[in-house]
């Protein structure tokens, strides 16, 4: 397996937890007008983050972009990443984790709401009517990173080289330091949560409310949200994944809950995580979280490589592609890309040095 740092510059995907985030869900508007502005504003975004976060370097302002599967293709890159396909929908055993719209993610991250909220304007100028909002959630950090469960979130994250390992794409040589993300809008039912007692919460989650310990094997149940999220591959080797999820809502609107956001180099295993906690292992033995928290949204993005997104902006045009024969498009024209079909992806392999 290629090392990490040989990789291309990947998104600041696992730029480290934050007091604020934005997540950004839009549909891209029918037609190749704004096919061309979202690609060529997605190329762009890096430029808009130094914008934004030079004015305090401090806030640690990043956005990591993510591409549905059908806009992907409007793109019209010439190869595509190989695990990419709509978000799968679940028919659970008690409890459904639905598909819902999503063609662009922009996962805005920083210490600050005010940074967040200035990018999302730039990137939403910038789109203008190509795109359609579908999802504007601003989460926040809660307490000592605890979810409105009260329950601390993050802990078992990977660390250190295991972080990279886990989140970037290590074996599709056009897409390496790409990464995919899944992510889920979860409300809670908190009256039902509270009116069960602390023990049985800690037996629903896996660990310990106060001090966040991991339940002892003899105790810990079958169905724990720790157990079912604990997958191994055929060689018993555990597989990762990265998540940011944070909290939202307001109690006043009468809507709380959790934000899923899990970033992984397949989502493979994040989709065995979903099956687990809805199907149940064995089926009907399912998560009880989801007794508490229904999930009204479900998307799958692919992330592409800092470079990958920057090169987005070089594809031809999709104005020009759709015109007519003889037609005359007052879009630029197509740029002229290498022979061999590819993204220019020879300086995007890490094999550079
Ligand atoms: C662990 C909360 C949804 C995957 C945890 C923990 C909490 C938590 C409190 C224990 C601390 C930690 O290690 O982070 C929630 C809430 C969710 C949610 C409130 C939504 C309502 C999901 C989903 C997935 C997932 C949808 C995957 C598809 C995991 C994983 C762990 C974990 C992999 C670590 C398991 C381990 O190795 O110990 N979650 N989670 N979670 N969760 Fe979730």
């Amino acid at each position: 397996m290629p090392s990490v740092s040989r990789f291309p510059e990947p998104q600041a995907v696992t730029a480290p937890l934050t007091e604020y985030a934005v997540f950004l869900v839009v549909a891209l508007q029918d037609g190749p007008a704004a096919t061309d502005t979202a690609r060529t504003t997605l190329a762009d975004v890096d430029a808009l983050v130094r914008s934004v976060g030079f004015r305090s370097l401090h806030a640690g302002l990043t956005c990591v972009v993510g591409i549905g599967s059908d806009a992907w293709d409007r793109f019209g890159a010439p190869t595509r990443p190989a695990h990419l396909h709509p978000f799968v929908p679940i028919e659970g055993y008690r409890h459904d984790a639905p598909r819902t719209e999503g063609d662009l993610l922009f996962h805005i991250r920083a210490s600050r709401h005010d940074m967040c909220f200035e990018l999302e304007r730039l990137i939403l100028g910038r789109l203008g009517d190509a795109v359609r909002v579908v999802d504007d959630t601003p989460g926040f950090r809660y307490f000592d990173a605890r979810d409105l469960l009260g329950f601390v979130d993050g802990t078992e994250n990977p660390v250190g080289d295991e972080l990279g390992e886990a989140a970037y794409i290590d074996s599709e040589p056009d897409f390496l330091g790409g990464s995919y993300v899944i992510t889920q809008r979860y409300t809670h039912d908190l009256s039902a949560w509270s009116s069960i007692s602390t023990e049985e919460q800690e037996r629903i989650i896996g660990r310990t409310k106060a001090d966040d310990v991991e339940l002892d094997d003899a105790v810990m149940p079958t169905n724990s949200h720790v157990t079912l999220n604990t997958v191994v591959d055929e060689d018993g080797n555990e597989l990762d994944i990265v998540r940011f999820n944070m909290a939202f809502g307001s109690y006043a609107a009468g809507e709380v809950g959790t934000y899923f956001i899990g970033y992984a180099k397949s989502p493979e295993t994040t989709e065995l995580m979903l099956q687990r906690m809805f199907v149940g292992d064995p089926p009907g033995n399912y998560d009880r979280i989801l007794d508490f928290s229904t999930a009204t949204s479900g998307c799958l993005f692919f992330v592409p490589s800092s470079a990958t997104l920057e090169m987005l902006g070089d594809l031809p045009s999709a104005a020009v592609a759709s015109a007519a024969p003889g037609e005359v498009t007052t879009s630029v024209p197509a740029p002229d890309l290498p022979s061999d079909g590819s993204l220019r992806v020879g300086n995007l392999r890490g094999d550079h040095d």
